[in-house]
Formats: structure tokens, C-alpha cells, sequence
């Protein structure tokens, strides 16, 4: 399965976009009594150029509601020199800089975000600083377990994974364990899939929702504990990709309403799940693909057409949404594709703004969102320490290189943090977090670099030198030859993100190398097959895909071995 398709060609702005300068926005607070410290800090760089840059730091209070004036600082990585701010006063001593609030707000509410911003001078890279402090307390983005709130009607926590223990799937980890070495990854936290109605009863080797959930509340033991459950069905599921076609036409609308979506919410309604704090993924490969594989654009599929016209996958979605957002034990995080498919300026926002629109449909209200999530069952890094967006060789800047090729990102922290902005300037609640599938994007083994790539080439010879993504290109998403298992699921890794997250479960298969008949709805892919030489949302490139795969969903135990030995970190 899975990502059917980046999609976006080059498009060249003549001019980097500046973000807007934002006023101090103090929000509504919310419950203010119980609050400990916390706050989380979004430091985005908004524009740049040889010697100079802007960045805006959004500085949100997780904790009590401050009122007698608040002080930011962090350190400067490199030699940046902060100049001229505003909505805040700026002073820096060596790389340390510190941030008072402006003369007229010097209160910060709960829930409440400041938008101080600045310009500044740098030579050599201008790397981001990597932690903060509001009023003497680190940010961490979360508020520290202890004093998370109990879940209950309308009293979500901020983030579900903090302080909180994970379900380890044990249909999944008794695959992963008759391995050899598979143990070592055997007792990790994946996804539970509800890939077809059929998964809800439960299917061959693979217990039913009920079922989960029950072994879910033994494994709690009365902790906080998150389940994590992937909604996937939607009518004319996967309209660019056939590997993960599912079973309901693209115009069955109603049945998914009622024989899928319905039927999972009164189990997960159950009072006897209360206490779980259930993760659902809402619809991978959906509404991204109604921006970028629709006509006119090359990348089309008529399948996607249909899916945009018949307005089947945001009537669903919003239906997804409003059904299990109402229930006090479900954060719903959408899908939103990984920073090779919606990182480029045209499909960055249009999806900001259609999945918007999707979580105001079927009754739906943008407040049934606790986040998205990136990069599912992808294989994109997390971070490529080796070049940025920013470097320039041989007169070319690195968005010129192919592997970049004009997009605004080049890695997942980068893309989910600038999104998760973009989702709040879209109209998402301003507590929005973002997960990160990270089950199969280590990329290590012998093959890896351990440095940059020349600078005394091209521009396509220093970032091939350097990444440590290693896939022919971008958009190749089925079964990537050379992968690894990537960072281990993990609560609040970075600013802005919640968590990073196994949603795919190592070892199963993407999608079939040679078609094979079934009765699961899923097709045949060549994006699956090593010997298809690729299609316009691969810019026609080889597929890179494993052979002899099995169908999505599937054990592929060769695909398994690679991934333990490419891990990174290494187990
Ligand atoms: C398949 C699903 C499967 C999921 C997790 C998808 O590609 O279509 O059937 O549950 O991957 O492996």
C-alpha cells in the first residue's frame, strides 16, 4: 500500500513565501487549577538568505495561566545573532537568547500561545535551537504525566502517550518473535488495522476489536494506556495506489457508515474501555490523494477524480471523525501523508485546508481532531542530518537536486512540525500534535553515509552523498529495498510531535510483487514489482520495490530480516 504518490512537480516561487507576523495571540485558557508547568515552543524559520534569516517562535502554555509577564530562552546552535523582534522583547548574551513579553501582554493563558518573532544574521548553517525554556520550565510539549487530567467527557488529555504504557499487538508479536531476532523487536507497541468489516469480528490469525481491547485492559494493568486502532476503509479506498484497494465500492458511503464506522464506536463506546485512551488513525492514503493525483494534473488517477466528485472520502472521513471524536476516550489523528508527498508548496496547504473542510463534514467540527500523522507505513527519514533546505553547492541550492527536487522539506520532524502550524493557521485547534509512523525508516546498515556528500561536485552529488534516505526516489512507497526499523515508539520526541509510533507493523507486506488472486479487494500495484520502470507520481523511476512480496497485510518474512539488520538505531 501506502503512498500512492507525491505528486507534486516542481512548482518554482520566485520568492520564499514569509510567514505572517502574527500577533500575540493569547488564547482562552482552559481548566487552570490543576495545570503543572509545561509549554511547548514551535521555532520555525520563516525565510532565509545568504547571511540573514526571520524566524517566529510560538510559545504555548501547557501549564497554569501565567499573568505577570513571561520570559522565553534558548540558545543559538551556531553563530546566529538575533536582531530586530517583535511582540517581544529580544536580548542575547554569547549564543544565549532571551525573550520578555511586550510591555502591553504580560499575561499567557492556559492552552494560550504567544507569537514573538524576530530577524536575525548567521553565517555557515543555521541550525534551530533545540530546547527551551518558558518562565524556568523546560517545554517538553507536554504537561508532566502526574497531572494530566483523568480522561473523561471532554477532558482529553493533551498528549494521549505521555505517562502512558502502549499496546503491544500479540497476533503481531507472535510473528515478530518466530523470527530469528525477531524477539528484539517482538514486545513493541504496533497499530491494530480494522482494514475491512470483517477485522472488527476478527479474521484468521487475528483477534477481533473486542478481543484487542480486552487483552488491552490486562496489559493496562490500571495505568494510562494508549490502544492504537487504524480506521481504514473508505469507500474506494486507495484511489492511486491498487495494493491496499479495499472492499467497498467508491460509492458505499452508507455501508461504511453503518457496517464499519458505527459498529467500531459502540465497542469503543463501551463503558468498560473508559479509562483507555484509544488512538485512532483516520484513513491513510485518502484525502491527499484528492490533491494531488486529480485531474489536471499529471499525476491524475480516475479512480481519485471519482473520489473528489462523489465527495465520498470527506463525507467519510467527517463521518469517522464526528463518531468517535464525541466518545471521551478517542483522539482521532487524520492522515496527513509524509513530507514526500505534501511537502511541496502546492500541496501543502490545499491540504491543510481540505482536511479542514472534511473535519467540518457529516456533523463534524474541527474540535474532533487531536492531531495527524506522518509518514504511515512510509519510509521517509526523520531527520537528514546531512544537508538542509537551506545549503547551496555549485551555485545550485539543494531544492534544485533531483532528490529534492523544489520540495520545501527534506525530512518528517521538519515536515509534521511546519504541518502542524499549518493545520492551526487552517483552523485546527491551536493543541494539535502530530504522531510520527517511524517502524521502517531507520535506514542504517553498512550502506549508510556518516557524513555530507562533496561539496566539490554538483548539487545532486552532495545530497546523494549525504542522505541517508536511500530509495531511488521520493515517491517510491511499496516494500523499499534497503530499509530499516526505525526509532522506537516514544512519547513527546520533539517539540510539537506526541509521539513516534509503529502504525505499520514491521513484516507486513505493502503490497503483492506479481499479482495474486484474493478476496480482500486488495489489486496488483506495479509500484510493487522491482521490475517496473514507474509512473509520473514516481517521475518514472524504478520502482525499488522487494520481490516475491506476498498482498498487503501479509507476512513477508524476507522483508522482516532486512529491516532488523538495516535498523537504526541498531537493535
Ligand atoms: C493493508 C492492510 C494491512 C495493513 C497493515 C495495508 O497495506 O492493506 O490490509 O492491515 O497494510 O499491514
Amino acid at each position: 500500500m501506502r503512498h500512492p504518490a507525491k505528486g507534486g512537480r516542481a512548482r518554482l516561487l520566485a520568492v520564499t513565501s514569509v510567514l505572517t507576523m502574527i500577533s500575540a495571540a493569547v488564547l482562552a485558557g482552559g481548566n487552570t487549577a490543576s495545570a503543572a508547568p509545561g509549554c511547548k515552543v514551535e521555532y520555525t524559520i520563516t525565510n532565509q538568505w545568504s547571511t540573514g534569516f526571520g524566524a517566529s517562535v510560538a510559545i504555548t502554555n501547557l501549564g497554569d495561566a501565567i499573568s505577570g509577564g513571561w520570559t522565553l530562552e534558548f540558545d543559538f546552535p551556531g553563530n546566529q545573532q538575533a536582531g530586530q523582534g517583535w511582540n517581544g522583547t529580544f536580548s542575547q548574551q554569547a549564543n544565549h537568547v532571551t525573550v520578555r513579553n511586550p510591555s502591553w501582554s504580560g499575561t499567557l493563558a492556559t492552552g494560550g500561545t504567544a507569537n514573538p518573532g524576530f530577524n536575525g544574521t548567521y553565517s555557515g548553517t543555521n541550525d534551530k535551537p533545540t530546547s527551551f525554556k518558558l518562565n524556568g520550565t523546560t517545554c517538553t510539549g507536554t504537561v508532566p504525566p502526574p497531572t494530566d487530567p483523568p480522561p473523561g467527557p471532554g477532558n482529553k488529555v493533551d498528549n494521549p502517550y505521555s505517562g502512558a504504557g502502549v499496546y503491544v499487538n500479540p497476533d503481531w508479536s507472535a510473528k515478530a518473535s518466530a523470527e530469528p531476532g525477531g524477539s528484539r523487536i517482538a514486545n513493541q507497541p504496533t497499530a491494530v488495522w480494522m482494514d475491512r468489516i470483517a477485522a472488527i469480528q476478527g479474521t484468521t490469525g487475528a483477534r477481533g476489536l473486542r478481543a484487542h481491547l480486552d487483552t488491552a485492559l490486562t496489559q493496562a494493568a490500571g495505568r494510562p494506556f494508549v490502544f492504537q486502532v487504524v480506521i481504514y476503509n473508505l469507500p474506494g479506498r486507495d484511489c492511486a495506489a491498487l495494493a491496499s484497494n479495499g472492499e467497498l465500492k467508491p460509492d458505499e458511503l452508507p455501508k461504511y457508515k453503518s457496517q464499519y464506522i458505527d459498529p467500531i464506536a459502540a465497542i469503543l463506546g463501551d463503558a468498560k474501555y473508559a479509562n483507555l485512551r484509544i488512538v485512532a488513525v483516520i484513513e491513510i492514503d485518502s484525502l491527499p490523494n484528492l490533491v494531488t493525483n486529480v485531474s489536471p494534473r499529471p499525476t491524475q488517477t480516475p479512480q481519485c477524480d471519482v473520489m473528489k466528485a462523489n465527495g465520498n472520502y470527506v463525507n467519510g472521513v467527517g463521518y469517522a471523525l464526528a463518531k468517535l471524536g464525541a466518545l471521551s476516550n478517542v483522539y482521532n489523528y487524520i492522515d496527513a501523508g509524509h513530507h514526500g508527498w505534501l511537502g511541496w508548496d502546492d500541496n501543502f496547504s490545499a491540504s491543510a485546508q481540505l482536511f479542514a473542510t472534511a473535519a467540518r463534514a457529516s456533523g463534524s467540527t474541527v474540535n474532533n481532531v487531536h492531531g495527524f500523522i506522518s509518514n504511515t507505513a512510509n519510509y521517509g527519514i526523520l531527520k537528514e542530518p546531512y544537508f538542509t533546505i537551506n545549503d547551496n553547492v555549485g551555485g545550485k541550492s539543494v531544492r534544485e537536486s533531483k532528490w529534492v527536487d523544489w520540495n520545501r522539506y527534506t525530512d518528517e520532524v521538519s515536515y509534521a512540525q511546519a504541518f502542524r502550524q499549518e493545520a492551526v493557521r487552517a483552523g485546527f485547534p491551536s493543541g494539535v500534535g502530530m504522531l510520527i509512523d517511524t517502524s521502517r525508516n531507520g535506514w542504517g546498515g553498512s550502506a549508510r553515509p556518516t557524513g555530507p556528500g562533496p561539496r566539490t561536485g554538483t548539487v545532486d552529488d552532495f545530497v546523494n552523498g549525504g542522505r541517508l534516505d536511500r530509495r531511488i526516489h521520493l515517491g517510491n512507497w511499496c516494500n523499499q529495498a534497503g530499509a530499516g526499523i526505525g526509532e522506537r515508539p516514544k512519547a513527546a520526541p520533539e517539540s510539537g510531535i506526541d509521539a513516534y509510533v509503529w502504525i505499520k507493523p514491521p513484516g507486513e507486506s505493502d503490497g503483492s510483487s506479481k499479482e495474486i488472486a484474493n478476496e480482500e479487494g486488495k489489486g496488483f500495484d506495479r509500484m510493487c514489482d522491482p521490475t517496473y520502470p514507474g509512473n509520473p507520481r514516481n517521475n518514472n523511476n524504478m520502482s525499488g520495490a522487494k520481490a516475491d512480496a506476498p498482498l498487503s497485510g501479509h507476512w513477508f518474512s524476507a522483508q522482516f530480516q532486512e529491516l532488523l539488520r538495516n535498523a537504526y538505531p541498531a537493535l
